[in-house]
Order: structure tokens, then C-alpha cells, then sequence
């Protein structure tokens, strides 16, 4: 017997053995291949998306896609929390600082102003707001709904804007949601407001070329910052929604371009001053601060990663960080919540001091004016002073109608309030020149604005067929 060798019988039965366990060895890989992809396909299943319809402006519509980060965004709804300056509640800013009365008088602010609340509140505050909203163009809507761009894909903006506000009451149903920030087909963010993209264009930039995380604050850009009605009669724009950034978002260069647009709000009855409004450049002063400065966006510490159920996502209760230190600052700060609270409270404290100090100033100015008018002051006398109130006053208002008390920027803001302190004692020593030279040695004599009603009462005696009180004595 010799030994079988590598080509005998046996060792082809060898072979066989070995390819048929190859083979099985395949198929059941296969089959596994298959189960598992069928397993992934089954759990998928579940999440498959719902198409959402382009310009979906019913949030709830989102919801069966995106859950957690509906179920967030709901919670804006809240309305009774506070911190020491902010929070989720109205407050009346008026009754808390008088000197607003007199500073916005002849225009609606002097009525009613109120501190913002969250989105959920958007519309109806609005509405609601004694500022009476419904006589104006339909621009006053475009920050409150995703109606909006909605109406402005069917319409045109420039259409929009100049339908009157109550006309468009039956459409603007929806607050703040997500077809304002979201393409609804990749859940990219997206820019729904041409104001904003409009703005960039005028400053040479393309916005679609902005970085991922640029658009975390872009996205808030659209609403929060200054703003103006921009008439043009030549293309037949009544109240076109603009951006005043052609020179930049500073204030020395807001102030330059409506200097030269030669635009005001109206018309202040205690000084005569043509004055500008600042609505609340809140993405203007952020951009002046060291977080900007960091590359930390609005959303870093608004809209602060959660995790619930293992699962990771993008708060979407827009609030005050001081509700959440701990998902949004304390990820970056490694100091306790308190001394986090502190540190911010202990900004804002100092900026209410020169902010107070600016305030007293611009009051006393427009009364100064007022005096130097009484005494007999021409208009043309006055327009030196009149420039100087406007300036000083706007500069204040970029600081104040700015939302976070200065916390965006706390250097920036202490600057301007010095600013706008410096050019209302400018004014003000301007008039007692001027009143020298109409005779007036004596002091002016200012009324009494300690309270909102007392300021209120006071600005009346300012307005038309009224008989304003003496501010120097003897005229
Ligand atoms: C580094 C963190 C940080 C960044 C970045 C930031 N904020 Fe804030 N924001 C704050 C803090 C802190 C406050 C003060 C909250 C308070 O007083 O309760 C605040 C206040 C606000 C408020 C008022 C909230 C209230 O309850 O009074 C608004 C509105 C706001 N920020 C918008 C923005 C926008 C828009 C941006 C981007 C352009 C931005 N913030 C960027 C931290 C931040
Ligand atoms: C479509 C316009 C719009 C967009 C976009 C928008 N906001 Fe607002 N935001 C508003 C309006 C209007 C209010 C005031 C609502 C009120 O008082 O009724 C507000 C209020 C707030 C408040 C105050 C909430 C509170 O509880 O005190 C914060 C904070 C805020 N926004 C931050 C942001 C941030 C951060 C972004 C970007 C991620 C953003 N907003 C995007 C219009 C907008
Ligand atoms: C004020 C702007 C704003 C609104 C309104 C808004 N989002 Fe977002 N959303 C954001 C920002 C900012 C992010 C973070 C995006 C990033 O960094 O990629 C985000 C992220 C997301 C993501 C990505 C996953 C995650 O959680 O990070 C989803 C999904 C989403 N949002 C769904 C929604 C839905 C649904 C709504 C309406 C109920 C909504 N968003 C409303 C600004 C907004
Ligand atoms: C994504 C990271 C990040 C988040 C979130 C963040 N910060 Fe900051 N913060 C920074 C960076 C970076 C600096 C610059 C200082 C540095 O480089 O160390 C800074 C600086 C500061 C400073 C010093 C400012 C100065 O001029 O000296 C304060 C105060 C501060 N942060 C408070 C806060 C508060 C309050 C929050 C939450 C509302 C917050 N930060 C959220 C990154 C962050």
C-alpha cells in the first residue's frame, strides 16, 4: 500500500468538503448581510422622513420629523421667568425708567414699551401692543411670523412690505418657527428674510458663502438688529425694510449713514430735534464683543446642545442663558453657576450706572433746547444743538434698545454711553451760551419726570394747541 497521495480519492473528497464549506460560509454571510440590512431598513422605517411642503409655516407640521426639537421650541411658551435684568415676562420699561417718557416723546414709545418676551409671544404681542401697530405698512410683521416669507414668496417683498399691517391679520397666524431658520427639505439653516441678504449685497458680501457656524448667528441676524422703512419714491417703496450697513455696523457709522439719507423717525415736540429710533441691533453690538471675536454664536449660548434619552440636540427653548448656565456657558467656563450669574449681573450693573448718567443728560438737553426756544432762539440758532441731541440720543439707544443689558459687549457699550453722555453736556453747555445771548443768566427750571405717569403727563403740555410749563424764569 502506498500512501495516498494529494491527487488519490481521498483527498479530493478533501476539496469538496472545503468548497462546500466555503460556499456555505458565503451564503450565510449573505444572508446575515441581508437580515442586517433589512434591520437598519426596519428601523429607519420608522424615522423616515415625512416630506414638509416648501414654506410649511405651521410648526406642528415639523414636529412628526423632529420631535425633541419641537417639543423645545414650545417651550418659549413660558412667560414668568426672570433674572435680574431679563427673563421671559413683560415688564414695563417705562415705569422702570420714567426718562424714556420724555426721550421718546411725540412717538409711540412714550406709550408703550415693553420688555421682549419669547418667541410663542410674537404675534400677539404685536398686536397687542398699544403702540398701535394695525395703522402701519405691513413691514411692521416680517420679524414675527413664518408667514412671512411664506406671503413673500407669493407677493414679492416690496409688495409686503407695503400692504397695510391689518390687511395681512387673516394670514400672520404662526410665531416664530421653523421655516424662519430651516430649509424644510435638508433641515439646513437658511436665510427666509431678504433684508438680510440685501444688506450683505450692499456691502459687497455674498451670505451664501458665510462659515456653518457664521449662520448660527445669521439665522438671529434676521430679526434681531436696527432696522429702518426705507422710502423711495422713484421705485414706488413706501416702507421697504432695510438695514442702515452700507458703511458698517458700528454706531458712528449708523449714525453717518442716516445723516446722510437724511432720514428721522420724527420729530421730538420738546426739542424740535429730528431724531432716529434704534430698534435693537442685538446682533450689531454681539458682533463688537469678545465672544464674536471667539467665533461663540448666538445659538453657543441661546440654543445650547441637550441630551435626553442618549440622544444629543439643539435646544430650541430660545431663552435667557442665566436659565441654563449650566448647557451654556459652563460649557466653555469652567467657573461655578453663581460666580457665571455674578460675573454677568456685575456687567449689567454698570452699564444701568452710565446708561442712568446719559439718560439724566439727553432729558436735561431737550428741556435746555426747549428753554433757549422760550427764549426766543431762533430755528436756525438752534440746529447746531438740535444735531447734537440727535447724535447723543441715538448713540444711548443703540446701548439701551439693545437686548442683554450690554452683556454682548461691555467694553463697546461703556464707550458709546460716554459718547452719548459727552455730546448731550455738550448740548447742554451749547445752550447756556445761546441763553447768554437771549439774556437768560438764570438756571433753567426742570419739571418733574420721576414717575411714568408725571413723565407722561409733562410730555402733553409739549404737543399741539398745549401750553408748555416755563423752563426760565421770568419769560
Ligand atoms: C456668550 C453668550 C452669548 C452670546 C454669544 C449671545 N448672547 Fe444673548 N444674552 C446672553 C446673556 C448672558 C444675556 C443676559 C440674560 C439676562 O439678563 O437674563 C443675553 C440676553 C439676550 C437677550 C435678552 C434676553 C432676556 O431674557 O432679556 C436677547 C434677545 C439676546 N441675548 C439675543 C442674542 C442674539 C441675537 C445673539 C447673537 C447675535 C446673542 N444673544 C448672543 C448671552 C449670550
Ligand atoms: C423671525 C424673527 C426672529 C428670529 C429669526 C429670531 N428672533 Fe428672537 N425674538 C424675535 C421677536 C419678535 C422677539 C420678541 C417676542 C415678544 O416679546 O413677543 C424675540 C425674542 C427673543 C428673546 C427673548 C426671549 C425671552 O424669553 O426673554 C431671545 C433670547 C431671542 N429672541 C433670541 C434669539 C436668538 C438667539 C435667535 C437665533 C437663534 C433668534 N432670537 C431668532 C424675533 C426673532
Ligand atoms: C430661531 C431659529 C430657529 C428656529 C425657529 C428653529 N430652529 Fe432648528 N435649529 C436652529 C439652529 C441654530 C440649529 C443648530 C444647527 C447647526 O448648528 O447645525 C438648529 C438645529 C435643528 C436641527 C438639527 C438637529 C439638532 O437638534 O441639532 C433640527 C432637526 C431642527 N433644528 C429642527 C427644528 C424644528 C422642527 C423647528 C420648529 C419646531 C426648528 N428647528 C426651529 C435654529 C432654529
Ligand atoms: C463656546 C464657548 C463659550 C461659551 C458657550 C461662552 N463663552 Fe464666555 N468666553 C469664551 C471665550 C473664548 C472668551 C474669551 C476669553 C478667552 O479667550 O479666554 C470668553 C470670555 C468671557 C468673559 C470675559 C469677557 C471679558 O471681556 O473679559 C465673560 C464674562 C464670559 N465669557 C461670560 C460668559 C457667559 C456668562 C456665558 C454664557 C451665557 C458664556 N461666556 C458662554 C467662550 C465661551
Amino acid at each position: 500500500m502506498t500512501e495516498p497521495t494529494s491527487s488519490g480519492p481521498s483527498a479530493l473528497k478533501g476539496w469538496l468538503v472545503f468548497g462546500a464549506v466555503l460556499v456555505a460560509v458565503l451564503i450565510t454571510g449573505l444572508l446575515l448581510a441581508s437580515i442586517m440590512e433589512r434591520r437598519a431598513e426596519a428601523a429607519q422605517g420608522q424615522r423616515v422622513l415625512q416630506p414638509i411642503k416648501a414654506w410649511e409655516s405651521d410648526s406642528s407640521k415639523w414636529a412628526v420629523n423632529w420631535p425633541r426639537e419641537h417639543a423645545s421650541w414650545k417651550q418659549t411658551e413660558q412667560k414668568d421667568t426672570k433674572t435680574k435684568y431679563g427673563g421671559s415676562h413683560q415688564y414695563d420699561l417705562l415705569a422702570d425708567v420714567p426718562a424714556n417718557v420724555i426721550l421718546f416723546a411725540g412717538y409711540p414709545f412714550s406709550v408703550d414699551y415693553k420688555q421682549a418676551r419669547g418667541h410663542q409671544y410674537a404675534v400677539k404681542d404685536v398686536t397687542d401692543s398699544g403702540r398701535n401697530i394695525m395703522t402701519k405698512p405691513g413691514t411692521c410683521w416680517t420679524c414675527k411670523s413664518p408667514d412671512v416669507p411664506r406671503l413673500m414668496a407669493e407677493m414679492g417683498p416690496a409688495k409686503f412690505y407695503d400692504t397695510p399691517a391689518k390687511d395681512l391679520i387673516p394670514e400672520i397666524t404662526h410665531n416664530i418657527g421653523c421655516a424662519d431658520c430651516h430649509d424644510p427639505n435638508t433641515m439646513a439653516l437658511a436665510i427666509s428674510r431678504p433684508a438680510l441678504i440685501e444688506a450683505f449685497e450692499r456691502q459687497g458680501k455674498d451670505i451664501k458663502s458665510v462659515s456653518h457656524q457664521e449662520m448660527r448667528s445669521l439665522v438671529c441676524a434676521q430679526c434681531h438688529v436696527e432696522y429702518y422703512f426705507k422710502k423711495d419714491e422713484a421705485k414706488g417703496e413706501k416702507a421697504y425694510l432695510t438695514f442702515p450697513w452700507d458703511k458698517g455696523t458700528g454706531v458712528e457709522e449708523m449714525d453717518a449713514y442716516y445723516d446722510e439719507k437724511q432720514f428721522s423717525d420724527w420729530t421730538h415736540p420738546i426739542s424740535g430735534a429730528k431724531m432716529v429710533k434704534m430698534q435693537h441691533p442685538d446682533y450689531e453690538v454681539y458682533s463688537k464683543g469678545i465672544h464674536a471675536y471667539r467665533n461663540v454664536s448666538c445659538a453657543d449660548c441661546h440654543m445650547p446642545y441637550k441630551t435626553e434619552g442618549g440622544q444629543k440636540f439643539t435646544d430650541h427653548h430660545v431663552q435667557s442663558p442665566l436659565l441654563n448656565i449650566s448647557n451654556s456657558c459652563a460649557v466653555c467656563h469652567r467657573w461655578g453657576e453663581e460666580e457665571i450669574k455674578s460675573r454677568v449681573e456685575s456687567i449689567q450693573d454698570k452699564i444701568v450706572h452710565g446708561r442712568a448718567i446719559a439718560e439724566d443728560a439727553l432729558c436735561k438737553a431737550h428741556f435746555d433746547i426747549a428753554a433757549c426756544k422760550q427764549a426766543g432762539a431762533t430755528d436756525e440758532e438752534l440746529a447746531e444743538v438740535r444735531k447734537l441731541v440727535r447724535k447723543a440720543q441715538l448713540r444711548w439707544d443703540y446701548v439701551a434698545a439693545n437686548n442683554g443689558l450690554g452683556f454682548h459687549a461691555p467694553q463697546e457699550c461703556q464707550r458709546i454711553l460716554a459718547d452719548a453722555a459727552d455730546l448731550a453736556q455738550q448740548t447742554r453747555v451749547a445752550c447756556v451760551r445761546l441763553l447768554a445771548k437771549k439774556g437768560v443768566s438764570d438756571p433753567v427750571i426742570y419739571p418733574d419726570w420721576s414717575s411714568k405717569q408725571k413723565a407722561q403727563d409733562l410730555i402733553k403740555l409739549f404737543g399741539k394747541d398745549a401750553t408748555p410749563p416755563k423752563l426760565i424764569a421770568g419769560k
